[in-house]
């Protein structure tokens, strides 16, 4: 099976062959995207990775001058993302739980927009079984990870690219499902088009996630929804635990594991700069995830984006819910599953745990649903 490498590069256009002297070029026709995403940009779309087959695997808007970076763990190291963070039975869970928690309703087999799509298997992949027949543009910086979902949609042979951790497309995915290479702050999808936006942790990585917000309200329909998993401010609890740890280590002079020292500090300092980032700085540009965001910020920017509600579902709030978020951000910070906390490192956060209850968990959420509508 063909690897993200291999299908990068036999994506690449193979270098022309010599036309014989007399030949006079004959025109080539455009590639044009289907039929029915055509009208859904506000641009047309060109062919920025192909396969060998002609399978175009992502499309592009020329000239849409974006100056937002990413970093090289969505480009260069794409595989390696994708398989640390495909989680799509965790993500199809939270979108079923934020639909049912607000009771809005969606259009039969909806015309989708996912924002910051990645390899698509934690938006697009729930999306698919959620939605049938739905059909989706999947967005992103990322010509890497989008090549992954464009390979599934291409080709189902490619499927098992995608599929390695849960997520599997349906096979009638394959051809209702468009990569487009896009800035999510650009705004340059078609305005009113779409029945639904998704995105994923998406909107923390965004310079300016009222950009993102105001694309996502103009490309929806009167009376669409959006639907986002974001970071939220509740990470200042976790802040503290840690600096608890960190703390108590010192006073009983017993060193933590190195690894587990440098994720504690690095966490610390990258709630503390996401709390209240200064937006003007070049580090600010630089830094990868941006944002922790507060209820209070996300409806300030729903609203000036034309959303007429913004309601929230927080994703964790049980009795255990500081020491399971150390235990994922000890095995995802530094890629090692095994790693675990000492003894008495865990009771410092089941101290933490219990001194919340389940509702102030539920005010200061860490991660937690986003769901907007646009007035009708
Ligand atoms: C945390 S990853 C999430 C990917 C995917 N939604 C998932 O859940 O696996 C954030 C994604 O946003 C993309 N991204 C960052 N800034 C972006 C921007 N300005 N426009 C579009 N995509 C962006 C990155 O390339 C990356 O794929």
């Amino acid at each position: 099976m063909a690897s993200l490498r291999d299908l990068l590069r036999v994506g690449r256009k193979p270098a022309p062959a010599p036309a014989p002297a007399e030949a006079a070029p004959g025109p080539e026709a455009p590639i044009l995207a289907p039929a029915w995403v055509r009208p859904l940009f506000a641009a047309d779309l060109a062919p920025q990775l192909r396969r060998d087959d002609g399978a175009v695997l992502v499309w592009t808007i020329e000239d849409q001058g974006s100056t937002a970076a990413i970093t090289d763990q969505f480009k260069a190291n794409a595989e390696e993302y994708h398989r640390r963070y495909a989680h799509s039975a965790h993500f199809e869970r939270l979108f079923r739980q934020g639909i049912e928690a607000t009771g809005i309703t969606v259009a039969e087999a909806p015309l989708i927009l996912d924002l910051g799509s990645g390899s698509g298997v934690n938006s697009i992949v729930p999306c698919q079984r959620i939605f049938p027949g739905a059909r989706m543009v999947a967005t992103d910086l990322s010509a890497e990870l989008l090549a992954m979902l464009g390979a599934y949609a291409a080709d189902e042979g490619a499927a098992e690219e995608v599929a390695a951790d849960e997520g599997r497309l349906e096979g009638a995915a394959a051809d209702a499902i468009v990569c487009v290479q896009m800035d999510a702050m650009s705004g340059l999808v078609a305005p009113g088009v779409f029945d639904l936006v998704t995105g994923a942790s998406i909107l923390h990585h965004l310079q300016d996630p009222q950009a993102g917000l105001t694309a996502a309200a103009r490309a929806l329909k009167p009376g669409g929804h959006a639907i986002f998993f974001e970071p939220f401010n509740g990470w200042g609890i976790m802040r503290l635990g840690f600096q608890w740890i960190l703390a108590e280590a010192a006073l009983r002079g017993e060193p933590l594991d190195p690894a587990i020292d440098t994720l504690l500090r690095a966490t610390i300092a990258d709630i503390a700069a996401r709390s209240d980032p200064d937006t003007d700085t070049i580090a600010f540009r630089h830094m990868d995830d941006k944002w922790l965001f507060s209820r209070a910020a996300i409806e300030d920017m729903a609203r000036e984006a034309g959303f007429a509600q913004a309601r929230f579902k927080p994703h964790g709030a049980h009795p255990t819910l500081y020491r399971d978020m150390g235990a994922v951000q000890l095995r995802l910070g530094t890629g090692q599953g095994d790693l675990a906390f000492p003894a008495w490192a865990t009771a410092i956060l089941a101290e933490v745990d219990a001194a919340f209850t389940r509702d102030a968990k539920r005010e200061l959420m860490m991660e937690g649903t986003i769901v907007l509508t646009k007035a009708r």
